[in-house]
């Protein structure tokens, strides 16, 4: 039988950590959308699992929508590419828009999806990432809330893949290097 466990060189972020950070985030969240209207979009398919612990943590109602972009092949490196997969079924216009991601990485996805939803004109537009990489604390995106500040590795889990595997797991690791040819 394949273990999971085998694949994995630590957990990064235990379940339990993350399930406070995403409460903690909510009562943010909802002390600054009270009284408005709120849009989440996540962007499939990592931010699957913080849309849905984070949506059902706030107090408020809010709507949900969804973008599927993708910057990542399959692999570990960002090709640099953002591509539109599915778009919004929402008009987000006069909207107080608040995108929902796993990861800040390079921070590539993010600063063209701002910039791309900014030109329809939301009301608001804010970011909430459950975890940022150090390269994008030095670009130009200017994430409202921030779950984790991260080391550069590369990690899994809680809707982070490796070729589309791992997102099921309930916590954030990282991944042996045997599985991507890394070593023994
Ligand atoms: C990953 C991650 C972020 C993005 C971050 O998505 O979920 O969306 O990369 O990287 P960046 O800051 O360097 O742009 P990916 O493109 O792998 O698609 P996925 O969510 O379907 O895994
Ligand atoms: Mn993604
Ligand atoms: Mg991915």
């Amino acid at each position: 039988e394949k273990d999971l466990g085998t694949d994995l060189a630590k957990v990064l972020i235990p379940e339990a950590d993350l399930q406070a950070k995403v409460q903690e985030l909510a009562g943010q969240i909802d002390a600054d959308y009270a009284g408005r209207d709120l849009l989440l979009v996540g962007v499939l398919k990592g931010a699957v699992m913080i849309m849905a612990d984070l949506a059902r943590a706030l107090h408020s109602p809010a709507s949900m929508d969804w973008m599927a972009v993708s910057s990542y092949g399959s692999g570990t490196k960002s090709s640099g590419v953002v591509r539109i997969l599915k778009d919004l079924d929402t008009d987000i216009l006069d909207r107080h828009v608040l995108i929902v991601e796993d990861i800040v990485d390079s921070g590539l996805t993010l600063s063209w999806l701002v910039s791309n939803l900014r030109s329809r004109d939301p009301a608001s537009l804010e970011i909430c990432a459950l975890l940022r990489k150090p390269e994008a604390v030095r670009t130009e995106v200017e994430v409202r809330y921030v779950g984790f500040d991260i080391p550069n590795e590369f990690v899994i889990g809680y809707g982070l893949d490796y070729s589309e595997k791992y997102r099921n797991l309930p916590f954030v690791g990282t991944l042996a290097p045997h599985v991507y040819g890394g070593g023994s």
